[in-house]
């Protein structure tokens, strides 16, 4: 059986995708210690009897080459980051650390350990509001925030070490992912919590910021049709980055709503000037996904706020 190391797996994506993976790989996964009440610590308890768990943090290259080293994982799924647009900004270093200098390391792991594969979470971020509609040949130099800044020096290091070492290496640029287990700092946790509660709900520049929502459910399966293919094609181009999004940006006053109306209250809205560093669009071409693995995002918004509503409903509510 395979052995696939997912870092970060504790958080909101790599729950789901060891989720899907423990059935037909062996799954090896690593995060930082996390509070005992966290959403990260009840994820790990869901499925710590289907993984092999360690704490390791990124930023510790000793730590991290002893645990390569040991495990020997056949591929390698990198999730781990700070994650959060407006949290950046005030965080820097910490960003800088975990998502660049974490991100070169496990880098450098992979070529001590001759790993053969590595796919590594990117981010809609790393693209800039000149284009309507984002493809993967943009030119993607001038992000608006510190966290895309960070995602796209990860893209460019992933190529220098797949150019200079034959590292194969997947960049996944994530659209706005959402769905049961959903991270607490992102708007739709927020928007089911201030709903249920009856507390008002902020939205930037009247509603009309429009975001191509993903439901996890497609990241994860984008993801293991991905990883299938790295398996069984040795002549895959060393670097390749595929946007992984819906293709159908909806306005956040319409999911705001959709949200609302699963839960089955009237949302209290407070409206607020778009950050600056927040893109006012985001939107998927996933031509080059489609291509690739025959497959692009099909969960509506309707169906995938019903699923996260669910959850909420039933579990998410409950958590600290
Ligand atoms: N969720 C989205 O909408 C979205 C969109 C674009 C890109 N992404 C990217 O996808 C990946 C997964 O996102 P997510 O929503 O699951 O985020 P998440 O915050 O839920 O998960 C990230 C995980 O990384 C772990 N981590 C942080 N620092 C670490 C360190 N130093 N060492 C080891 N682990 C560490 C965290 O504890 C957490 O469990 C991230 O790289 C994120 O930047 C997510």
């Amino acid at each position: 059986m395979q052995k696939i190391l997912i870092t970060g797996i504790s958080g909101f994506v790599g729950f789901h995708l060891a989720k899907k993976l423990a059935d037909e790989y062996m799954v090896y996964g690593i995060d930082i210690p996390q509070e005992p009440q966290s959403i990260y610590t009840h994820r790990l308890q869901q499925i710590k009897d289907k993984v092999n768990y360690s704490h390791c943090d990124i930023r510790d290259q000793p730590k991290l080459g002893e645990y390569i080293a040991t495990v020997r994982p056949d591929v390698i799924i990198h999730l781990a980051a700070c994650t959060g647009i407006a949290a950046s900004e005030a965080n820097k270093p910490l960003y800088f650390d975990t998502n660049v200098l974490g991100f070169s390391n496990l880098l450098q792991q992979c070529s001590n350990n001759n790993v053969q594969h590595l796919i590594y979470a990117s981010s809609s971020s790393v693209y800039n509001h000149l284009n309507e509609v984002y493809r993967e040949t943009d030119e993607v130099e001038n992000q608006l925030s510190y966290y895309g800044k960070t995602k796209r020096q990860c893209e460019t290091l992933a190529a220098n070490y797949a150019s200079q070492f034959g590292l194969n290496c997947i960049g996944l640029r994530f659209f706005t992912v959402y769905g049961s287990w959903v991270r607490t700092d992102m708007a739709a946790w927020k928007f089911m919590r201030a709903v249920d509660e009856g507390k008002p709900c902020t939205l930037y520049n009247n509603g009309e910021v429009y975001r191509d929502f993903t439901h996890v459910s497609d990241i994860v399966e984008s993801i293991f049709r991905l990883l299938k293919k790295s398996q069984t094609h040795s002549q895959l181009p060393a670097h390749e980055v595929y946007n992984i999004g819906h293709g159908s940006p909806v306005s956040v006053l319409h999911y705001l709503q959709t949200i609302a109306s699963c839960i089955g209250k009237e949302p209290i809205i407070h409206y607020a000037p778009l950050p600056a560093n927040e893109l006012p669009r985001t939107h998927a071409d996933t031509t080059k996904l489609q291509q690739a693995i025959g497959f692009k995002p099909v969960c509506s918004l309707e169906s995938g706020v019903r699923e996260m509503v669910e959850w909420y409903k039933l579990y998410g509510a409950g958590l600290a």
